[in-house]
C-alpha cells in the first residue's frame, strides 16, 4: 500500500496511523534511542530511501525508524543512481521492486512520485515533492494533538507560503477535520487544485492576505521557510513574504495558550523570530522528534507488521 497524499486515505485510516504512533512513542519513553522494538515487526524487511533533495529529518528518522522496527535501510542519493544518467523511473521502479520491500523517495517534482508508485510494485512513500509532504504533516497533527486534543477540535493557522506542507495541511484538515485559516499573499496561495479540492470535500479551510485575520483565536500558528528546494525566485518571494514574519507581535493575536509549529530547517529571523522559535509556545523540537514516531506507525501502515 503506497502512502503518496493524504487525501487518498480515509479519516480513520489517518486517525489510525496517528494513535499507532502515539502508542509506540509513550511505550518507548525512557528506552535507549538506539533499541530495537522487542518483537521486530519489520525484520527481514529493507526499505530504499531515494533522495532526488536534501534532507536531515527526514533521512534520519526513516533510517532509525526502519532499525528501530528491525527492518534494513538503503540510502540512495539519486545524483549516484543511474537514474541520475537518464535510466528512467518506471525501469528504477521495477528494479528496486526485486531487491527491497518499501521505496521512499523525496522528489524534485511529484510526477517522479507518482511514476514510480505506478510501476513500483512494493510500497512507495512520498518523503516530499514540490506539491506536499504528508509524512511531515501526520508527525504535526501528533504534535498538536500532544498539546491540544483532538485536530477537530482546533482552529489552526498557517501563515507564509501555500507551499507543499500548506497543501498537506489542507488534505489533514479535509480529511481529519478541523479549521485550517491560511493567511497568504495572494501570488503564493496554495494551487487552484487544491483548494478546489478543499471545497468539494467541504472542509473548513479559507484563505485571507491578512496573517493577523489568520492567526486571530487559533491553536496553533504553523509557518515554513519562504524559499522552498524546489523554488527559484528567492527575492521576490522574500519581499512578498515579509510582511508574513511570525514575531512576538503576530503570535499575540492567536489564542492565549496557541502554540507554534515549523517542519525545519528554519531560516531563523526571516520567516520566525529567535524569540517565537526558542519561547515557551514552540513545539518545533518535539515536531522534528515526532517525525520518527510517525514514520514507525506509517512504515507498519506500508509494509506490515509480521
Ligand atoms: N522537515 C523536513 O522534511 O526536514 P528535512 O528536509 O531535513 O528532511
Ligand atoms: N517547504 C520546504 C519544506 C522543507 C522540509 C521545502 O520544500 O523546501
Amino acid at each position: 500500500m503506497h502512502f503518496l497524499d493524504l487525501n487518498d486515505f480515509d479519516a480513520k485510516t489517518l486517525k489510525g496511523i496517528v494513535d499507532t504512533a502515539r502508542r509506540m512513542k509513550q511505550a518507548r519513553a525512557g528506552q535507549p534511542k538506539g533499541l530495537h522494538e522487542k518483537d521486530e515487526p519489520l525484520k527481514g524487511k529493507a526499505l530504499a530511501l531515494i533522495f532526488e533533495r536534501p534532507s536531515t529529518r527526514t533521512r534520519v528518522s526513516f533510517e532509525m525508524a526502519m532499525k528501530q522496527l528491525g527492518g534494513e535501510v538503503i540510502v540512495l542519493s539519486a545524483h549516484d543512481m543511474q537514474l541520475g544518467r537518464g535510466e528512467t523511473i518506471p525501469d528504477t521502479a521495477r528494479v528496486l521492486s526485486r531487491y527491497v520491500d518499501g521505496i521512499m523517495l523525496r522528489a524534485s517534482t511529484h510526477n517522479h512520485l507518482t511514476e514510480l508508485a505506478q510501476h513500483a510494485t512494493v510500497p512507495v512513500i512520498n518523503g516530499l515533492t514540490d506539491l506536499s509532504h504528508p509524512c511531515q504533516v501526520m508527525a504535526d497533527v501528533l504534535t498538536l494533538e500532544e498539546r491540544k486534543g483532538p485536530l477537530a477540535r482546533q482552529h489552526v493557522s498557517w501563515v507564509g507560503d501555500g507551499n507543499n506542507v500548506a497543501a498537506s495541511w489542507i488534505h489533514a484538515v479535509g480529511v481529519m477535520g478541523g479549521k485550517l485559516t491560511l493567511g497568504c499573499p495572494e501570488p503564493l496561495n496554495p494551487t487552484p487544485e487544491v483548494m478546489a479540492w478543499a471545497k468539494t470535500v467541504g472542509a473548513d479551510v479559507s484563505l485571507t492576505a491578512s496573517p493577523e485575520t489568520a492567526v486571530k483565536d487559533s491553536d496553533c500558528v504553523i509557518t515554513d521557510c519562504w524559499v522552498s528546494m524546489h523554488d527559484k525566485d528567492g527575492e521576490s518571494r522574500h519581499n512578498l513574504l515579509k510582511p508574513y514574519q511570525v514575531n512576538r507581535s503576530l503570535m499575540s493575536h492567536a489564542k492565549g495558550d496557541a502554540i507554534f509549529m515549523h517542519c525545519l530547517p528554519a531560516h531563523r529571523n526571516e520567516e520566525v523570530t529567535d524569540e517565537v522559535m526558542d519561547g515557551p509556545q514552540s513545539v518545533v523540537f518535539d515536531e522534528a522528534e515526532n517525525r520518527l514516531h510517525i514514520q514507525k506507525s506509517i512504515l507498519l501502515h506500508c509494509l506490515g507488521g509480521k
